[in-house]
């Protein structure tokens, strides 16, 4: 019997398997980070948001965030900007890549972005929300979503017009991150705020902020009757946590917390994957954060961080791994 919680979601012509996305997260969600993801279990992974302007310039480093992973049937790209016509112009570039979805960006509290008119600073602008979504929609037969804050600050919660905007230029689904821009990623996720979204449009609500377990993910679906979660910091050195969601959501008994040893092993893997995806150098630059992310709370491992931090090349990190490997496995 099909659950009630985890279905398949509609986006524009689109049929995704699943209602268990991956968020954008800059920095994080590149292939070897998605194919994990896709693996344990998540229906559809966003790339890290690319910069339209960039994309029309052809410029390499954009291009290599957009390659797919080898179990990536379907993805999304993340495209953000503050000009339509740049928006416009951007999409015939991501034709090759054949994205389910691509979606606008209007949540990132960076100031680089927010200086430019991008990312959050266009919640305080719903109207060019429509009008980005819309000149989006008049250049490519993608399915197009936007991904909201809910507003700049508490004074201005402005994501209810934000949504109708979109929906009416043609967007086919709409994220919600319960946060304002002035939150960033502090304090808690405001989950009535997604709830009272779903009342409001006709298009899937995408509820995202504060899903760290399973329980959370069905929580979130419960309280708020939206359509498809996104899992965010949750997923960091944690792709497991996908199974667990999936688990919990089809009715099938609960899906144990890895074990230190599948941990390690999976980390391990995503140091390779990451090598091979973007050579050496960057692998064990890059690798470190989210490396440490997958030993928090293991026994003994505060020490093994410390080794990590330090390691120069991808044959040391091995050694310090086989080492650890064995401490675990007795
Ligand atoms: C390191 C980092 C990078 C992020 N990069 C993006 C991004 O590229 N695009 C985007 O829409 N949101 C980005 N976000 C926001 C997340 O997608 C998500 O909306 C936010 O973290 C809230 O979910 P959470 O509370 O479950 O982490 C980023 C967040 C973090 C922490």
């Amino acid at each position: 019997m099909p659950s009630v919680l985890l279905h398949s979601l509609s986006v524009g012509d689109r049929d995704l398997k699943g209602n268990i996305l991956c968020a954008p997260l800059a920095g994080f969600t590149d292939v070897p980070f998605r194919e994990l993801a896709i693996e344990a279990g998540a229906d559809l992974c966003f790339t890290e948001m690319v910069s339209c302007e960039a994309l029309i310039r052809e410029n390499p480093k954009t291009q290599a965030l957009l390659e797919r992973g080898r179990n990536e049937q379907d993805y999304g790209i993340q495209v953000f900007t503050s000009s339509p016509e740049s928006a416009a112009a951007a999409m015939k570039f991501l034709i090759p890549y054949a994205p389910a979805i691509i979606d606008l960006n209007c949540g990132c509290p960076v100031p680089k972005v927010i200086k430019t008119g991008a990312g959050a600073a266009l919640m305080k602008d719903p109207m060019m929300i429509g009008a980005i979504v819309k000149a989006m929609k008049k250049a490519t037969s993608f399915p197009v979503s936007v991904k909201l804050r809910t507003g700049w600050d508490h004074q201005n919660y402005t994501f209810l017009e934000a949504a109708l905007r979109a929906q009416d230029a043609g967007a086919s689904m709409v994220s919600l991150h319960g946060r304002t821009k002035s939150q960033g990623y502090g304090g808690k996720a405001n989950w009535e705020q997604i709830a009272r979204l779903k009342e409001v449009v006709d298009i899937p609500v995408v509820g995202n902020g504060d899903i760290f377990s399973a329980d959370d993910a069905r929580n979130m679906l419960l309280q708020t009757g939206c359509d498809a979660v996104m899992v965010a910091r949750g997923g960091l050195g944690n792709p497991f946590l996908f199974r667990e969601i999936r688990a919990l959501l089809s009715d099938r008994p609960p899906c144990p917390s890895p074990a230190p040893l599948e941990r390690i092993k999976t980390a391990l893997r995503h140091l390779e994957r990451c090598a091979e995806v973007k050579g050496e150098a960057r692998a064990v630059k890059e690798m470190k954060k989210q490396l440490c992310s997958y030993t928090k709370g293991i026994n003994g491992s505060a020490a093994f961080r410390n080794e990590l931090v330090h390691c120069e090349s991808l044959a040391e990190y091995r050694i310090h791994f086989s080492t650890f490997l064995s401490s675990i496995a007795g």
